[in-house]
């Protein structure tokens, strides 16, 4: 199978390039290398990279060529640094997914797209009040985190106790790049029903291993621990520390959209270890690969715009397409310890 990798060159994207080169496929990279200092030596040599942007027609033209599916993972990641990011993440991430849409469209792509997704697309996770049953989360209030009430309440006053979210829930973007996520989706899965292509969204938690970017606005809470602890800094472990995310590992990630490529289902899953963790768990279990570990710190500190709890449903995932994360917590931090970064 020839597959065309948007953001092949990136930390996500190179475990699926590298997966699908080690299995016989052919594999051609659209990157844009904006992330790298130089050219990424984890490529392997049977690999066509394309250097060029989403922005660039040429290139996508001679991307898309002859390729029976399309990995999307090209993407502006993170939070961004404040609403001044807009334009960037709308250029890069809505623009830029319906260059290539447009791209294949030209060229009456009828195969498989597969696109990443984010968790960030549900805002808050999934929650239930012990007296009125499944309820949303409004946006926690400024005054409930400086008095460090860090759970989610019901309109009742009762603390909320969070369950895992399913695809079927809601989707209510809260910050600019969960909106540009939402967009990518829906985007996609209108070519799909213009076209005869099938669409896949994968909905990723919280990625982290090798390769995994270092200390940037953009990183997750992994890496940014992770550079802390190498720096022989305490991790600064913010709220109460009872703050629950998923931690799915990107080889297990990449396994997932390997899986996604091969199967014709359409829809959106979540990918996901389905086995929730606290960040200070999380922070602990790193700390611990490090032999002058230094114990992290809970700060109280607060983010507006974090969300509490997010835990995942990963039975979609495992019905349709066949996917159950295989490296637990434990053995993944223990490693990530000691991945290089970039
Ligand atoms: C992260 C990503 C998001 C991605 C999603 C799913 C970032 C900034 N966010 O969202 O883009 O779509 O995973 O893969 O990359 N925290 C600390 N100390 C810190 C930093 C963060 O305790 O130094 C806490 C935060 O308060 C939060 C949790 O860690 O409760 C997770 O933070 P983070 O990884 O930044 O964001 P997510 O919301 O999980």
């Amino acid at each position: 199978m020839r597959v065309l990798v948007t953001g092949g060159a990136g930390f996500i994207g190179g475990q699926i390039v590298e997966q699908l080169a080690a299995r016989g496929d052919q594999v051609v990279v659209l990157d844009s290398l904006a992330a790298h200092e130089e050219p990424p030596e984890h490529l392997p040599d049977s690999v066509e990279l394309l250097v060029g942007d989403l922005g660039d027609e040429r290139a996508l033209r001679r991307a898309v060529e002859g390729v029976d599916a399309v990995c999307h993972q090209a993407a502006r990641v993170g939070l961004g640094v404040d609403f001044d990011d807009v334009s960037d993440y709308v250029a890069d991430n809505d623009l830029g997914t319906a260059n290539l849409l447009r791209a294949l469209w030209r060229r009456s792509f009828t195969g498989r797209l597969v696109v990443a997704s984010s968790m960030v697309v549900y805002g808050e996770g999934r929650y239930r009040c012990p007296e009125h049953g499944d309820v949303r989360a409004e946006p926690r209030r400024r005054d409930d985190l400086d008095a460090g009430r860090f759970e989610p309440r019901c309109g009742c006053g009762a603390d909320l106790e969070w369950a895992a979210v399913r695809e079927d829930a809601r989707l209510d973007p809260r910050n600019v790049y969960a909106a540009t996520k939402v967009h990518t989706e829906h985007l996609s899965f209108l070519y799909g029903r213009e076209s005869e292509a099938t669409v896949c969204a994968l909905r990723y938690h919280n990625v982290y291993g090798p390769r995994m970017p270092r200390d940037t606005p953009y990183a997750g809470v992994a890496s940014i621990f992770r550079s802390a602890l190498e720096a022989g800094k305490a991790p600064r472990v913010f709220e109460d520390g009872n703050q629950t995310r998923d931690f799915v590992h990107v080889r297990d990630v990449a396994r997932a959209n390997l899986l996604a490529l091969d199967s014709a289902w359409t829809g959106a899953a979540n990918i996901a270890s389905g086995e929730p963790h606290s960040v200070g768990d999380m922070a602990r279990a790193l700390a611990a690969g490090f032999t002058e570990a230094t114990e992290p710190v809970v700060t109280g500190e607060y983010r507006l715009g974090d969300v509490r709890h997010v835990a995942a449903s990963p039975d979609l995932a495992a019905e349709a397409l066949g996917f159950r994360a295989e490296t637990g917590f434990a053995e993944g931090m223990a490693d990530f310890a000691h991945d290089p970064l970039r």
